[in-house]
């Protein structure tokens, strides 16, 4: 058993594990950190160095300034959260050497919370599998493409942007394809995790659903 507790949440695009994980941070008093920023992150610095996301050099060449430098106020900015940035860092996120300039700074997040938190959640596609293998509860929440793009394209519209729900189901299939097929640290669910399918579930059901689930994990740990 570990000094602190560790949760460890992934699943795919939209599929409500960032909402989730935030809540249950909150909930349980936990330090929180949201992985997919990081690569968003590296996504958005391959654009603004005028590269492309697409080329492993420039995205290796990226993430490998970013973690040298990486401060918490990086993954505060407003740009990282739009769709062409998920897809950007989607891109960036399939190369091993990105995923290795990040993965220390994800690891010691894990490893040590400030001082009187009793516990960290992260979230993103690998942490249960190979972020934070050992975590105490592993839950992986996913819900189907139809509901995960009809939740983004209503996020989308609410945001003034203007789309199509068919635009939306495409890129997030291509997303889900590119995040699950990739060689290194592919989307999938850790053997031990719990799943938590959310797609006939609201916000606040599917919060009792997981805080259930990690209260029951945490006792056991
Ligand atoms: O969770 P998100 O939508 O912010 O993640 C954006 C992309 O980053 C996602 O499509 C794949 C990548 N990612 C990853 O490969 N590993 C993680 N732990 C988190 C995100």
């Amino acid at each position: 058993m570990s000094a602190h507790y560790v949760i460890a949440i992934d699943g795919p695009a939209a599929s409500g594990k960032g909402t989730l994980a935030r809540r249950l941070a909150r909930h349980l008093g936990f330090a929180y950190l949201d992985t997919g920023t990081l690569y968003r992150a590296v996504g958005k610095a391959v654009r603004d160095g005028g590269g492309n996301p697409e080329f492993e050099s420039d995205a290796v060449f990226a993430a490998q300034n970013f973690a040298h430098s990486l401060k918490a106020e990086d993954l505060q900015n407003p740009a990282l959260r739009t769709d062409e940035a998920g897809q950007d860092a989607s891109k960036v996120a399939k190369y091993p050497q990105v995923r290795e300039a990040l993965l220390q700074f994800q690891k010691d997040f894990a490893a040590s919370p400030p001082e009187g938190i009793a516990g960290v959640v992260m979230d993103g596609r690998d942490i249960g599998t190979v972020i934070c293998p050992d975590a105490d509860v592993k839950l992986f929440v996913t819900a189907s493409t139809e509901v995960r793009s009809k939740r983004r394209y209503l996020e989308l519209t609410a945001k003034g942007l203007k789309t199509s729900m068919e635009a939306v189901m495409a890129d997030m299939t291509e997303r889900d394809a590119r995040d699950s097929g990739r060689d290194t640290a592919p989307l999938k669910p850790a053997e031990d995790a719990h799943i938590l399918d959310t797609s006939m579930l609201d916000a606040d059901a599917a919060f009792a659903a997981a805080l259930a689930i990690v209260l029951k994990g945490l006792q056991r740990s």
